[in-house]
């Protein structure tokens, strides 16, 4: 008897995390802070570095932080288009932040070498940095059977270790300065297994993994490693994804986060 209520009580929970989870399109956790927690306006003049700034919900994270006055760090490959963010960065928080406030840093993150020379430039310019938001990321699609593992290790590269090692170069500034926060953008296919995208739902639980861990281990300091989900419309799918042969990008046509 007592193993049935326990089976039915263990059913009963599982379910009811995995509706809940699906309802909210982002995990629990995030989705009562996004109600209940504290507004982004009390970053205001706080530093935010941002990885996948020229994109997506890198960009729109930035303009959600520069219409309350944060600095910003936009970090991506692809330049022009980071300069297109700031420019609109600029606007947005309507006079409270100018050209200084915000430091573009073209970079290729699985370049793992660069990392500490980029984020020292982010510290000399600033003086310091105060949160950062580990977002670039690429999502994949393919038969599981069918993956090559250069393509595995090229999504493994991107969505985990320059994730993992940015974020140790962040938090030795971290420890130093005593204070620091660390989010990283995660996916439902890190809590839930995700058909026809192996590599990427094996990366985004690996992350959960790692950060889950960092928790742990920083639940005594002002340090935070949480992985959040994403929250984005659910019929919007990433639209660059790794398709099951290395090096063949989807391109799909880009639209608005709301
Ligand atoms: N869209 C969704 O529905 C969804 C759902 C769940 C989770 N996510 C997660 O959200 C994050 C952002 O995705 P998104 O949908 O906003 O995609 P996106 O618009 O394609 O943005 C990806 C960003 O990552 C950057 N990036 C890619 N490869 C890079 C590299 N090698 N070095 C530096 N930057 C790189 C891209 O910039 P450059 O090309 O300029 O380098 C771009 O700014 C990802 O971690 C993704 O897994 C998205």
């Amino acid at each position: 008897m007592f193993f049935a209520i326990l089976g039915v009580g263990f059913f009963t929970y599982t379910l009811s995390y995995f509706i809940l989870t699906l309802l909210s399109d982002c995990d629990l956790q995030l989705f009562f802070y996004e109600k209940f927690g504290k507004s982004p306006r009390r970053l205001k003049g706080q530093v935010v570095f941002i990885t996948g700034a020229s994109s997506g919900i890198g960009e729109h994270t930035a303009y959600v932080l520069a219409k309350h006055g944060v600095k910003l760090v936009l970090s991506a490959r692809r330049n022009d288009e980071l300069q297109r963010v700031k420019r609109n960065c600029i606007d947005i928080s309507e006079g409270q932040l100018e050209d200084k406030d915000i430091l573009v840093i073209p970079m290729d993150i699985t370049d793992f070498e660069s990392h500490r020379k980029h984020f020292r430039h982010a510290i000399g310019h600033f003086g310091r940095v105060d949160i950062l938001v580990n977002n670039a990321g690429r999502s994949q699609r393919a038969i599981w059977d069918n993956i090559e593992l250069a393509v595995d290790k090229q999504l493994f590269d991107l969505n985990v270790f320059a994730v993992i090692n940015l974020s140790r170069v962040a938090l030795e500034h971290f420890n130093k300065r005593g204070s620091g926060h660390i989010a990283v953008v995660s996916s439902l296919a890190g809590v839930i297994g995700a058909p026809f995208s192996g590599s990427y739902t094996g990366s985004k639980h690996a992350i959960q993994g790692y950060f889950k861990s960092l928790d742990i281990e920083k639940k005594q300091n002002k340090h935070s490693g949480n992985a959040v989900m994403s929250r984005t419309d659910i019929y919007e799918f990433s639209r660059r994804k790794l398709h099951r042969k290395r090096g063949t990008e989807i391109r799909h046509i880009c639209t608005t986060y709301g």
